[in-house]
């Protein structure tokens, strides 16, 4: 949600900042901005993308060393030039770009008009700016000791950096809430909302903390410090991302190459944790608190978006395998509902990103009742990962579209091994069941590549869908939530009102929807009830609805019934969500592409949500 880059340095700023932005353009791309020190402080900026800006900025003085950029995901003010960042102070001295939301910015932005100052944009940020200018002014004192007495007044969540026109060679950074990456090169200093406009010239990075301001001076090297002025040893990582998986990689868009990517990535997930000839699953992050996990009272599973939906995934392995309670939950809903949470309870918090604002805040809640909390995530030393008690990674590689395809089927592995994991501690699951359930899961991999190996009908199958208005998806069991995520995925992409539902729930109100001009996709690969999902087959038939079944290879019955199947081949009950979801994923994204939408960068989403 917002990209930030910044650079301090002897290379020419300008190409490094527009590189950087479009690696960041996932994190919103309604409008982008620079600023640059080129003898003045120059601001350039443009609603829509990030080639926008670079047509906008051709012919301009482009040249110098130092600056910044910004590409927006918008929530103060509408997408355009003037709500653009970067945004300047009242004198124009001081130039800001911003990630996150300044709650109490109408309090403020009234105090400031009282003292007479003048906003030209409708934006959280811009008073934020003239905040610190204020503060500056007034009290006579640096900007750092400004800025330290602003955000110590400022509610809400910011990763900000700062130019100051009167020290060319400086920028200042800080974050509470949203991330912030330093990167720390020979002589020179980056800073970014995530390590990949960084990658390609330095490994070596520190994460900053919340509440920490950055320092990055051309003479005195980079200084941290909380706002509450304490000297912090900086903690230098080293960065393990390829380069080469943060690009295209000859297909047409992110979203179908990380579709494609699948059969590697769930294997990346399960090595190390699967070993099939011992017939042993074992994931790491468990093993520190296994008993405090095995005998907890409840899991609760907090997320959002598909990363709910693979919890509930979750929800069903685990009660199944480990006969344990599990709740999931939405943690923006969770976080505010007063929840029963106790000393024994655990709380597993999924998000691909790991900065997710509502599953972080529901982490920090249930760490504060005492409960212990456990992270599934993809990116590598995001927030979550650093404010849990354990966890595990999914290993899925940089995911860049925004639509979330092989971080699902990566979150939907883990939670396959942990609950086999805790079934086997726990004892209830026979031996037998679970031999058989290593087996069959380290046949995915493959099996999944079988399922792509459809794509070239689906597409076929997409172009008879592509114009309707509607789709209901329905799925029993292991499937409805694979229902959930095929109707999530058609509507994020291609801006097809869908719903995903149980399949028998249909009769109590969305069956009512059902005509000849309406879609049906019926996840019907279920063995323990494919009478019923037959039946429901049936009642959608009966009143014209046209019905494109996911079905298990050789299903007769089905594939006699439906207008449409795609086959998938057939694997164990509990395993069939990562199957099953394959095609699903291929349906929305050649309708969306079919209805001339953009894949990767649908409209008003963003990939990492670090607002409330
Ligand atoms: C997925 O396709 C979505 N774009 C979205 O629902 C996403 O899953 C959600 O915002 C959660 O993100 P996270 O996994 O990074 O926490």
């Amino acid at each position: 949600m917002c990209g930030i880059v910044a650079y301090i340095g002897e290379r020419e700023v300008y190409p490094l900042l527009i590189k950087g932005l479009k690696r960041l353009e996932y994190r919103g791309y309604d409008s982008a901005g620079i600023a640059l020190f080129n003898g003045s402080l120059n601001v350039y900026k443009r609603k829509g993308k990030v080639k926008d800006l670079e047509e906008f900025a051709e012919g301009k003085n482009l040249k110098g060393n130092t600056g910044m950029g910004h590409t927006r995901w918008a929530t103060h003010g509408e997408p355009d030039d003037i709500n653009a960042h970067p945004h300047l102070s009242g004198n124009g001295n001081l130039a800001i770009i911003h990630n996150g939301i300044i709650e109490n910015y109408a309090l403020l932005k009234a105090t400031l008009e009282k003292e007479g100052h003048v906003f030209k944009s409708e934006t959280d940020t811009e008073v934020l700016i003239h905040f610190i200018e204020e503060i500056k002014e007034k009290s006579n004192v640096e900007l750092e000791e400004a800025l330290r007495i602003a955000l110590d007044k400022v509610i809400g969540a910011y990763a900000i950096v700062i130019m100051d026109k009167d020290h060319p060679g400086r920028l200042i950074a800080a974050r509470k809430g949203s991330p912030l990456v330093v990167g720390l090169g020979d002589g020179e200093y980056f800073l970014a909302s995530d390590a990949t406009p960084i990658v390609e010239y330095t490994k070596n990075v520190v994460y900053l903390k919340d509440q920490e301001i950055a320092i990055l001076d051309m003479n005195d090297g980079l200084t941290i410090k909380t706002i509450n002025n304490e000297i912090q040893t900086p903690f230098v990582q080293q960065l393990d991302l390829e380069i080469e998986k943060l690009e295209k990689g000859g297909y047409d868009h992110y979203m179908l190459k990380e579709i494609f990517e699948q059969p590697r990535t769930i294997a990346d997930c399960m090595r190390g944790r699967l070993n099939v000839s011992k017939s042993m699953v074992k994931v790491g992050g468990l093993k520190e608190y296994q008993n405090r996990i095995i005998n907890a009272d409840k899991i609760t599973i907090a997320a959002c978006g598909t990363s709910w939906i693979a919890g509930l995934i979750g929800e069903y392995l685990i009660e199944d395998l480990a006969r344990m309670p599990v709740e999931v939950e939405y943690a923006s809903e969770f976080r505010y509902r007063n929840p029963v949470i106790g000393e024994k309870d655990v709380i597993v918090a999924i998000s691909q990103s790991g900065e997710t604002a509502d599953t972080l805040a529901a982490l920090g809640l249930a760490k504060q009742k005492g409960a212990l909390t456990y992270g599934i995530c993809n990116v590598v030393g995001s927030s979550m990962a650093r404010e849990t008690h354990s966890g595990s990674y999914i290993h899925a590689g940089p995911e860049i579209g925004v639509a979330s395809t092989k971080a699902f089927t990566g979150q939907v592995a883990l939670l396959t091994l942990m609950a086999l994991n805790i079934a086997h501690l726990r004892g209830t699951i026979s031996q037998s069941e679970y031999q058989q359930l290593i087996s069959e899961l380290s046949k995915i991999p493959d099996k999944v590549q079988k399922v792509l190996e459809s794509n070239g009908k689906i597409r076929y199958i997409a172009e008879i869908f592509k114009d309707t208005a509607n789709a209901l998806y329905l799925g029993r069991g292991y499937n409805f939530p694979i229902a959930l995520e095929g109707a999530l995925k058609l509507k994020e992409i291609s801006y097809i009102h869908a719903e995903g539902y149980p399949a028998a729930e249909m009769k109590h109100g969305p069956i009512a929807l059902i005509d000849e001009n309406m879609p049906v996709v019926v996840i019907a690969t279920n063995k323990s009830a494919h009478e019923k999902i037959v039946s429901n087959i049936q009642e959608v038939k009966a009143r014209k609805g046209k019905v494109l079944a996911i079905v298990t290879e050789g299903d007769e019955i089905i594939s006699g019934i439906a207008d449409y199947t795609i086959e998938i081949p057939d694997t164990a009950e509990p395993l069939t969500p990562l199957l099953s979801v394959i095609p699903l994923q291929l349906l929305a994204y050649h309708i969306a592409l079919m209805r001339g939408c953009n894949v990767d960068q649908p409209r008003n989403l963003a990939k990492s949500v670090t607002v409330e």
